[in-house]
C-alpha cells in the first residue's frame, strides 16, 4: 500500500485490526524486516510497518535526520487516521522511537525498543559512518551490505540459518547510495536521548539479542535501568536483526508484552 505523506509517497503494510503497532525498520533495511511479526501478531494487533522515506517503495525524504522521520511517523499517523499508537523499533529505528517520544508523545501509547541504544555516536562510532559513506559512493550498496553483514546477523544465525542471511544481505544490498549516505549522516547527527528515558512514563518493552555486537545487550541493560517500569528481553542465540533471527522468541515477548497493556 501507498500513502502520501505530505508531498511525498510511504510504501507500508497494514494487516489486522485492534490497538496499532507500528514497527520501525532499522539501517538500511526495509519494511519487510518485521515480516514475521506481522504474519504473527496481526490475529490480535492491527500491525503496521512502513518503509522510511527514502528505503524500500517510499519515496525519497525531503532530508534525512532522525527527528524528520520522527516527525513523518507523526504525519504518517495522521494520514491513516490513528491518534495514538504503539511505537516499535529496531536500531536506527529505536533512535526514531526515541525521537517520536521526545517530540510527539502524546501520540506513543508504549514503546517497544529492539536492539537499539540511547546513546549519540561515539567518535569511533562517527569514523566508522564515514567509512561507510565512502565505501557506498566508491563501491556501492553491494560493498556495504558485505561490510556490515557479520554485525548484522548474529553468529549462530550465521552459523545455522544462511536463508536469514540471504534475506539480510538481500535488503541490504538494495538500498541506494544516496540512502546508504543520507541515514549515515542522519545517525551521526543525532541527538543523544539518554537523558529523555527517565521522562517514558508509557509502558516500554525493551528488546536485545544475546549476540548482537552492533548494539550489545549493555546498552538495553542501560535503557532499563533508566526507563522507570520498563521490562528487558534478551533472546538467546540472537544477535541484531534479533526480530528476523529468533521470530517465535521475539514474537512470544512482544505478544505478552501487547496482552498486557
Ligand atoms: C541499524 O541496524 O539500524 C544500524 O546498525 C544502526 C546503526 O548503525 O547505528
Amino acid at each position: 500500500m501507498r500513502i502520501e505523506v505530505g508531498t511525498r509517497a510511504v510504501a507500508y503494510d497494514d494487516t489486522g485490526e485492534g490497538q496499532p503497532v507500528v514497527f520501525v525498520h532499522g539501517f538500511p533495511h526495509h519494511r519487510k524486516l518485521w515480516a514475521p511479526q506481522l504474519r504473527a501478531l496481526s490475529a490480535h494487533s492491527r500491525v503496521i510497518a512502513p518503509d522510511l522515506p527514502g528505503f524500500g517503495e517510499s519515496d525519497m525524504p525531503e532530508r534525512f535526520s532522525i527527528d524528520a522521520w520522527a516527525d513523518g511517523l507523526a504525519r504518517f499517523l495522521d494520514a491513516l487516521g490513528i491518534e495514538r499508537a504503539i511505537i516499535a523499533g529496531l536500531s536506527m529505528g529505536g533512535y526514531i522511537t526515541l525521537a517520536f517520544w521526545r517530540l510527539h508523545q502524546d501520540r506513543a501509547a508504549a514503546l517497544i525498543l529492539a536492539d537499539t541504544r540511547a546513546g549519540a555516536d561515539s567518535e569511533e562510532g562517527k569514523q566508522k559512518r564515514r567509512e561507510t559513506i565512502e565505501l557506498a559512493r566508491r563501491e556501492g550498496p553491494t560493498a556495504v551490505a558485505r561490510t556490515l553483514l557479520p554485525g548484522m546477523v548474529g553468529k549462530s544465525t550465521r552459523a545455522r540459518e544462511p536463508s536469514v542471511v540471504a534475506t539480510m544481505r538481500a535488503m541490504l544490498e538494495s538500498a541506494s547510495v544516496d540512502s546508504i549516505v543520507g541515514a549515515s549522516e542522519a545517525m551521526m547527527n543525532r541527538a543523544d536521548a539518554t537523558s529523555s528515558l527517565a521522562t517514558i512514563d508509557v509502558p516500554t518493552l525493551i528488546v536485545a539479542g544475546e549476540e548482537d555486537v552492533l548494539t550489545p545487550p549493555r546498552e538495553s541493560q542501560a535503557m532499563h535501568a533508566a526507563i522507570s517500569g520498563s521490562r528487558l528481553e534478551i533472546i538467546p542465540a540472537a544477535g541484531h536483526v534479533s526480530n528476523i533471527e529468533r521470530p517465535a522468541a521475539f514474537n512470544q515477548v512482544v505478544s505478552e508484552f501487547l496482552a498486557e497493556l
